[in-house]
């Protein structure tokens, strides 16, 4: 039998799973990255843009965004997916598609239509994991500069 996978709003006290999920992800630890990331869901994002997901009694996943009103010249309010992570363990058992669902649907009940996100060229897995999602190449140019280090 399958096991359920509850969808709940960010709390502090995930932090250390966070930094541990990263971790193991990328063999990255950002312990001050995921406290500050922290603090920013808390005071300006919306709390239906923070998202964990429990499985075994324990954080497994993570979804992290925003909803950005009236930027690059886009009409209206869209969210943003900024990051999205699972616990390797927990990998194909549907948690990274529940996280999407909660944050899509969430989405859609404060009258947002669109969901953005970038994905590097680099990273083939994700490009199947968002067009698995539904996610489409979207109209947007992605503009860059390289700025020279002046110190
Ligand atoms: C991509 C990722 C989020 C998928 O999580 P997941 O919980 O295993 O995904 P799900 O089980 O919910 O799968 C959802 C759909 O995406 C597809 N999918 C999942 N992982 C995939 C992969 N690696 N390649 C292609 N498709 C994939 C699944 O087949 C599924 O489609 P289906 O329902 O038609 O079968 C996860 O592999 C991950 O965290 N990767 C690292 C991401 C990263 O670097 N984040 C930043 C730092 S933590």
């Amino acid at each position: 039998m399958t096991k359920p996978i509850y969808i709940r709003d960010v709390s502090k006290d995930d932090l250390s799973a966070l930094v541990n999920i990263e971790d193991r992800t990328t063999g990255v630890s950002r312990l001050e990255y995921w406290k500050k990331r922290m603090e920013l869901s808390e005071a300006i994002r919306p709390h239906w843009t923070s998202l964990v997901a429990e499985m075994d009694n324990r954080v497994v996943g993570f979804i992290f965004g925003r909803a950005g009103e009236l930027e690059f010249g886009l009409p209206g309010t869209v969210a943003w997916i900024e990051v999205i992570g699972v616990d390797p363990a927990y990998r194909h058992k549907g948690v990274a598609a529940e996280l999407m669902d909660r944050f899509t649907s969430s989405a859609n009940d404060h009258g947002i239509r669109t969901v953005f996100t970038l994905v590097s060229k680099d990273n083939p897995e994700m490009e199947k994991f968002f067009a698995k999602s539904g996610f489409t190449q979207g109209e947007m140019l992605h503009f860059k500069k390289e700025v020279a280090a002046t110190a």
